[in-house]
């Protein structure tokens, strides 16, 4: 069975301060034997504090994003390796905002390239897709789905997939309030481990842990989590509150039947 995995992206909030208090708080209530896998992926800044701050716990540390060369002339970029070093199991590679709101964006080629590298250096890549209001309203989601899925895991092998984590996050959803319905998230998780079985085989697609991310609360998480084929969530505004991002976790489980 796959375990559920609950990953807080911070994005660019917090403070050293704020971000020690909200692990401090994570500690104390988060149980050794938490069926559910849980992750933090702050600001790079702040990996390395944070990583002494959930050293000795059940919490898996991960990056927001990360460059695909080893090292070399690319001012503000940070290397897998540097990743490793701080303590990192998993990035978040292609998120939306990397696609469509920072710079120029990312696409998949550049996104493959990073889950190459991600995958070669030791690291678990968590890898974004969704669709856009408008592809979404064009009926094109699981052609969007399909070409982003096959993009960004091109020449990726089977066993490195299955370990690998997919987030399926719908643009429209993440930080507008708006989730997608139980049903919208269940159909385009089964499409996401469609599009896997036939790229690979039906094992390799059972065995890819696949979050829903975009808007997720404590009080919508339990409903989403008892969908077959949501194996946790990627969360954003509600992951920088440990009331928020327990509740959630605590919704995961009661969805899941854990
Ligand atoms: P949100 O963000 O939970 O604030 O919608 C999710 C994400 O961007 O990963």
């Amino acid at each position: 069975m796959r375990r559920p995995f609950v990953a807080g992206n911070w994005k660019m909030y917090k403070t050293l301060q704020t971000a020690r208090e909200l692990v401090d708080a994570l500690r104390e209530r988060l149980t050794e034997d938490c069926p559910v896998e849980v992750a933090i992926c702050p600001p790079a800044p702040y990996l390395l504090p944070m990583q002494r701050a959930v050293d000795g716990t059940q919490i898996r540390l991960g990056a927001q994003n990360m460059w695909h060369e080893k090292e070399g002339a690319f001012t503000g970029e940070v290397s897998p390796q540097m990743l490793l070093d701080c303590g990192c199991t998993y990035v978040i590679l292609g998120h939306s905002e990397r696609r469509h709101t920072i710079g120029k964006g990312e696409d998949d080629a550049l996104i493959n390239k990073k889950v190459h590298a991600a995958i070669e250096a030791g690291l678990t890549p968590i890898l974004c897709i969704g669709e856009k209001i408008d592809q979404r309203e064009a009926g094109k989601t699981e052609s969007v789905l399909t070409e982003q899925i096959k993009g960004g895991l091109a020449g990726v092998p089977a066993d490195k997939v299955a370990a690998s984590v997919i987030a399926y996050e719908p643009v429209w959803a993440i930080g507008t309030g708006l989730t997608a319905t139980p049903a919208q998230a269940q159909e385009a998780h089964a499409h996401v481990r469609a599009v896997l079985a036939q790229m690979y085989d039906e094992p390799t697609a059972q065995a890819v842990r696949i979050q829903y991310g975009g808007s997720v609360k404590p009080g919508n998480a339990e409903e989403l989590m008892t969908q077959p084929d949501l194996d946790g969530g990627l969360i954003g505004g509600a992951s920088l509150k440990a009331d928020d991002f327990m509740g959630i976790i605590k919704g995961t489980i009661q969805g899941k039947k854990l």
